[in-house]
């Protein structure tokens, strides 16, 4: 793997796993294991799951988390956790004694931190959380002003401009020797992010983690009444959605986000995540203008082992392909990226393979009406295709060809 320069430290690849909280209570000896065998697996630094400024736990110390997926043909594409967020976030002890005994691993550790909800609003206190955990022995900072179940009346603080922009201001001001990223919710629309993403640039971020889980609703059980599909639980809420079906937020929000460094001519660490399941997916993200990935879902649905085969997968098409840097497949897409007005059109047309088809008529039961039937045979009606596609997505045996002509 090529080396990769992350806000000062040496990492060995630009891939790591993102901020989680384990799913039920643990000891620490466990967690600090799980985080060893991420770093035997190849991530080049080690995220906590958020920290908060609680110094003891009050709570439940049972810590219930339930899940229900969302599905598609029985593959799983997304998974909604249900829990009281004060029973999975760490601790302000638990947390320091976390990062203390990560040191040991020989990465950079990056501290993911959130005030109590009750004081989210008082950037002072953030700075103070900062600079305790800066103490304790953090590398870097992530500010998560993001999480959905963190908000407070159905609003995440990560959506309050002001707010966001004092709280990394106060912290960039309080601790001004240790990077500082923000990780950005998903639950707001571009032209905000414009502001958003200028907003924490100019208070002094040094990178930008894009995306934390949106905010959604668990489908319901429509063989039971609408009941919620978690299992154990009288109701469910608005709560984070995590896994592949996240990947476009990803995509929407890379690509935004380094459209606006370009425009204002910084280059901050843009550290990608959200629904990333595929290696593929990665160099995909890089060439929007991410920097660096990290993976969550991918972990829980296919085990630590995947950073060993995101890493392979890296190294091996970097060295196919013939890119020498990550430097140079970063942003690549961008010279495309051109706004659909000056798009030019050259000319597809689809085709069928007959040794192929099966004569079935998936293609020709929607919006396409560029055919035509002779006898029991499906014709393309070449003069009206559009060369849009679609007959290929839908042909269930690969008969459909779309080229140019
Ligand atoms: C079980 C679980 C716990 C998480 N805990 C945190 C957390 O403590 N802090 C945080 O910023 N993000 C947390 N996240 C969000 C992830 O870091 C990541 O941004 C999100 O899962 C999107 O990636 P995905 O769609 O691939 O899951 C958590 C995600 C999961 C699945
Ligand atoms: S390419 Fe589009 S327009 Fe042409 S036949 Fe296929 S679905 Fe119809
Ligand atoms: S969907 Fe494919 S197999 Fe079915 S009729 Fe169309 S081209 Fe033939």
């Amino acid at each position: 793997m090529l080396p990769y320069n992350f806000l000062g430290f040496k990492l060995k690849s630009p891939i790591w796993v993102a901020s989680q909280c384990p799913m039920n209570p643990h000891t620490q000896e466990k967690h600090v294991e799980l985080f060893e065998n991420y770093v035997k697996n190849g991530a080049a630094l080690v995220k906590t799951q958020m920290i908060s400024n609680i110094k003891q736990r009050n709570g439940n110390p049972f810590h219930r988390v339930r899940m229900a997926y969302f599905e598609n043909e029985g593959k799983p594409i997304g998974f909604c956790n249900l829990g009281r967020i004060e029973e999975s976030m760490a601790y302000l002890d638990e947390g320091l004694s976390l990062i203390h005994k990560l040191k040991s691993l020989q990465v950079p550790v990056t501290a993911n931190i959130a005030v109590h909800s009750r004081q989210f609003y008082n950037a002072k206190i953030w700075a103070t959380l900062a600079k305790r955990i800066v103490a304790g022995g953090a590398d870097i900072i992530e500010i998560n002003l993001s999480c959905p179940n963190l908000r407070a009346n159905l609003k995440i603080p990560g959506q309050d401009y002001g707010l966001t922009v004092d709280i990394v201001r106060e912290i960039k001001r309080t601790v001004d020797h240790i990077p500082i990223i923000v990780k950005f919710t998903p639950d707001m629309n571009l032209s905000r992010l414009d502001r958003f993403t200028r907003g924490v640039i100019n208070a002094g971020a040094d990178g930008i983690t894009v995306v934390n889980s949106p905010a959604a609703i668990a489908p319901p059980d429509i063989y039971h009444q609408g009941r919620p599909k978690f299992q154990g639980v009288s109701g469910y809420t608005y709560t984070a959605v995590h896994g592949p079906i996240n990947i476009y937020l990803a995509y929407r929000f890379v690509t935004r986000i380094y459209q606006i460094m370009k425009e204002m001519k910084k280059k901050i660490e843009l550290t990608a995540t959200g629904g990333i399941n595929k290696p593929e997916q990665i160099v995909e993200l890089m060439m929007l203008g991410a920097s660096t990935v990290e993976l969550s879902s991918a972990i829980l649905l296919q085990g630590y082992g995947f950073i060993e085969k995101c890493n392979n997968f890296l190294d091996k098409f970097m060295e196919k392909q013939g890119y020498t840097s990550y430097a140079s497949m970063r942003g690549l897409s961008h010279k495309y990226i051109i706004g659909h007005l000056k798009v030019r059109y050259r000319e597809v047309k689809a085709r069928i393979n007959y040794r192929k088809c099966t004569n079935c008529g998936a293609c020709t039961r929607s919006l396409c009406l560029a055919w035509k039937k002779v006898g029991d045979k499906v014709l393309v009606d070449y003069e009206k295709c559009s060369g849009c596609g679609f007959c290929k997505l839908v042909c269930p045996v690969g008969a459909r060809i779309v080229e140019e002509v």
